[in-house]
């Protein structure tokens, strides 16, 4: 089951793929992740990506479509994957496309970006495996440490409500056409972000014909 998770900033697609993740058996690949982590790390990636993320601006596509079709082909992506964050152009849905990368289901989930401010502020990130917590919605069992790696929790830099904003004009203007791209092709579902993470886990899971 290969699976893309689309929607705002704040809207849970990371929140979401974790537990698909453990539903599923199957990996999430989250490119705002992997950027993240190739800035940490100071890699020629990093290096080229960290203004348009501190921005809030899109990382150029041929960044994006070149670590992309590196980490769909590994092994533990043959029984599927979870994309999060990406496509996120119409250029890299069509490229995915002409790669002949297949996509069986693209969750949209929507959230009203009224919602999303509270979300971001509140939203506090593991520096090492990137896992995503909410101070009220979905704390940490310790508080500042990670349930699933035992890392510090640190504020992403572009959570500040200015970058947010303009990550929302970015979605807008730029990623929500992909649900007609989808919707054209079938494979396009629509969930309610804006309720519990376990009740739109159980939609997503409908969504796909999965188990809930
Ligand atoms: P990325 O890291 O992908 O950020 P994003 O799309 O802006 O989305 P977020 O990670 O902010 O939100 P999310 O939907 O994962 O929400 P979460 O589950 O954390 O990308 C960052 C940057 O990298 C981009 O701006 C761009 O520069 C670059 N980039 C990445 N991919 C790219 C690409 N393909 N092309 C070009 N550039 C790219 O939830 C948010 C908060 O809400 C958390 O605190 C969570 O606990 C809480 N929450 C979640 N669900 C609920 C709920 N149901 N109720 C209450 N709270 C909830
Ligand atoms: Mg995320």
């Amino acid at each position: 089951m290969n699976l893309i998770l689309l929607g705002a900033p704040g809207a849970g697609k990371g929140t979401q793929a974790e537990l698909l993740v453990k539903k599923l058996s199957i990996p999430a690949i989250s490119t705002g992740n992997m950027l993240r982590e190739a800035i940490a790390n100071g890699t020629e990636l990093g290096k080229k990506a960290k203004q348009f993320m501190d921005e809030g601006a899109l990382v150029p596509d041929e960044l994006i479509l070149g670590i992309i079709g590196d980490r769909v082909a590994q092994s533990d992506c043959a029984k599927g994957f979870i994309l999060d964050g990406v496509p996120r152009t119409l250029a890299q849905a069509e490229a995915l496309e002409a790669k002949g990368i297949r996509i069986d289901h693209v969750v949209s989930i929507e959230v009203d970006d009224s919602v999303i401010e509270g979300r971001m502020t509140g939203r506090r990130v593991c520096g090492k495996c990137g896992a995503s917590y909410h101070v009220v919605a979905n704390p940490p069992k310790v508080d500042g440490v990670c349930d699933s790696c035992g890392s510090e929790l640190v504020i992403r830099k572009d959570d500040k409500p200015e970058t947010v904003r303009k990550r929302l004009e970015v979605y807008h203007a730029t990623t929500e056409v992909l649900k007609d791209f989808y919707g054209k092709l079938g494979r396009l579902c629509v969930v309610n972000g804006d309720q519990s993470i376990e009740g739109a886990n159980e939609d997503i899971l409908k969504a796909i014909g999965a188990k809930v």
